[in-house]
């Protein structure tokens, strides 16, 4: 075991187990005793106003947190990200996606080489990729151009530009048709190309290993699909087909020409990858000057993470809250609900960024953690939640911290007749905020004339706390923002909880698992090993199998 207290026995987490249990806050006593904290608590980042007023903190609570961050050195693990140390222990490797954003001039060192032309040279290329493929002067192999790309990849090779496209579809090429195809389910892939013509589409083969199962199936099926539909000339597929790895061996091996293929590196994590040659799509659909302005976005909050003292650092702050009520207050789950439908898969984005970040319960060197580390993090568009699940949220008996996101404004094909649908959207962000934080008292209720048996039902306790993110716009550039704030936030409560964020090995089991399956369900052969339950299962399959 190493030197370092365990994490519940330092003083710092002690103040704040003694402040928590000394203090029973509503947050509309909160707003009475200083009406000033709806200012007090917001912070402003690039484009981005971020009020954590309505939740359940002082400023004697927030300086506690701050005090847990210093003493657990937060900031000192970030610096030695920023300076391409090896803070991915147990993959021994550097940690650099803040590198895919940073400017030409920088100078970023991994093993004594900077990495920053490399970044540039892959950007400029995938620039000059997406500039023929959207001017037309990069054809099929008829000669015909390309009218739709399909994305072939999983997790953060997938996730990440299929959100991004979805967030920023009003700024993407409407001639052009793009899709994302990652599950193994067959209809995926079906789906995904049953319309579409093979001689007007280009597959962009993404994996960061090239020896993902899911991703290489999807990949050699595409590529019969492709070349059925061409005639069987396999020079076809140097037309058709690009990879994005950082395993050029592997890519060669499955037949893309390297010449073809866009390249990162080791020290990106899959989930922290989109804005890496992982965007080539994304930078297809948006074009390049596009795709730039979003990494300007990352970078504002990059640099933000940085620079800003503790107590106006937004990273640090979101983070900070998280382990309050994670660790304090035995929250389970956070939410994430964003006003634009523009924003439709960003939750589940952000549950691979957290979710495989902080789903860890060994420390960085082996012991197990004896705290709560990641929470659940679930979500859809807000008004879509406001008829299913916000029930719970405002009646139920869990206490679920929420983020509310929403833009002042909507994007410009929405500035005419459907504003006015706009202003009613953000109506319900912001009365959601409301009455999440202060609720409905009794007395409101019966004042109202409500029949005394129903006062208890129609009561809203209120208290339950958000974060609402403010942006003027939804832009390239406030996507990188927004998407920065959540990477770095992860940052911060993996190093207060003393875990790996960077790597994923929880997820290796069931795919040694599944291969070891396979066999058993195509030709009956005998899996060793098995559990009663799962072999009656995988029997029953054989049984009913067509
Ligand atoms: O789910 C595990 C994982 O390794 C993710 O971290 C990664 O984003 C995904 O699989 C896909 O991996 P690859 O890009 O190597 O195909």
């Amino acid at each position: 075991m190493s030197d370092t207290p365990q994490l519940t026995r330092r003083p710092e987490w002690t103040a704040l187990e003694d402040h928590r249990a000394q203090w029973q806050p509503h947050l509309r006593e909160l707003f009475a005793d200083d009406p000033s904290r709806a200012e007090r608590y917001t912070v402003r980042v690039g484009d981005l106003r971020i009020d954590y007023s309505k939740h359940l903190i002082t400023d004697e609570t927030l300086a506690l947190l701050q005090e847990l961050a210093t003493a657990t050195d937060v900031f000192g693990l970030r610096d030695a990200m920023f300076r391409g140390e090896r803070i991915n222990v147990t993959e021994n490797r550097a940690v650099l996606h803040t590198a895919l954003r940073a400017p030409r001039d920088a100078v970023i060192e991994v093993d004594g080489e900077n990495v920053v032309p490399q970044v540039h040279e892959v950007l400029d290329r995938m620039a000059g990729f997406a500039d023929r493929i959207r001017s037309g002067e990069w054809t099929g192999h008829t000669g015909r151009r390309i009218r739709n790309v399909v994305n072939i990849g999983i997790g953060g090779s997938d996730l990440g530009p299929a959100m991004a496209y979805e967030v920023l579809r009003a700024y993407t090429d409407r001639e052009l048709t793009v899709r994302f195809v990652s599950n193994v389910d067959g209809a995926d892939l079906h789906e995904a190309t049953r319309d579409l013509d093979p001689a007007e589409t280009l597959f962009i083969v993404a994996s960061k290993t090239f020896t993902t199962i899911e991703t290489i199936t999807n990949a050699t099926s595409a590529r019969s699909w492709l070349l059925a539909g061409l005639g069987g000339d396999e020079k076809a597929v140097a037309r058709h087909f690009v990879a994005l790895s950082t395993n050029a061996e592997k890519v060669a091996a499955f037949g893309i020409d390297t010449a073809n293929m866009f390249e990162f590196w080791d020290w990106v994590g899959g989930r922290y990858s989109y804005d890496s040659a992982i965007g080539l799509s994304l930078m297809i659909a948006i074009g390049p000057d596009r795709f730039r302005e979003m990494l300007d976005g990352f970078r504002i909050v990059d640099d933000h993470f940085r620079n800003a003292p503790a107590e106006a650092n937004a990273p640090l702050l979101l983070g900070l809250l998280g382990v309050w009520y994670g660790n304090f207050f035995d929250a389970q789950t956070h939410a994430v609900l964003p006003y634009s439908h523009y924003l439709s898969k960003f939750t589940a984005y952000l549950q691979q960024l957290d979710m495989e970040s902080n789903g860890k319960s060994v420390q960085r060197d082996g012991e197990p953690v004896q705290w709560q580390t990641g929470p659940v993090v679930w979500g859809t568009p807000g008004t879509n939640g406001q008829h299913a699940y916000y029930q719970l949220i405002h009646q139920g008996t869990k206490l679920i911290p929420a983020d509310l996101i929403g833009f002042v404004n909507p994007v410009a094909e929405l500035r005419g007749e459907l504003k006015a649908q706009h202003d009613l959207l953000m109506a319900n962000l912001f009365a959601q905020g409301q009455a999440l934080a202060f609720g409905k008292t009794a007395e409101e209720v019966r004042a109202e004339g409500v029949p005394e048996e129903q006062v208890p039902h129609r009561t809203f306790h209120g208290n339950h706390p958000t974060t609402t993110v403010l942006a003027t716009e939804l832009t390239p550039s406030v996507l990188g923002q927004l998407i920065a704030l959540y990477e770095h936030k992860v940052f911060v409560q993996g190093a207060i909880w003393n875990i790996d964020s960077f790597d994923q090995w929880g997820v290796e089991l069931g795919k040694v698992l599944a291969k070891r399956v396979e066999p058993a369900l195509t030709e009956g052969a005998d899996v060793p090993g098995l559990d009663p339950s799962t072999a009656a299962l995988v029997a029953a399959y054989r049984t009913l199998r067509k």
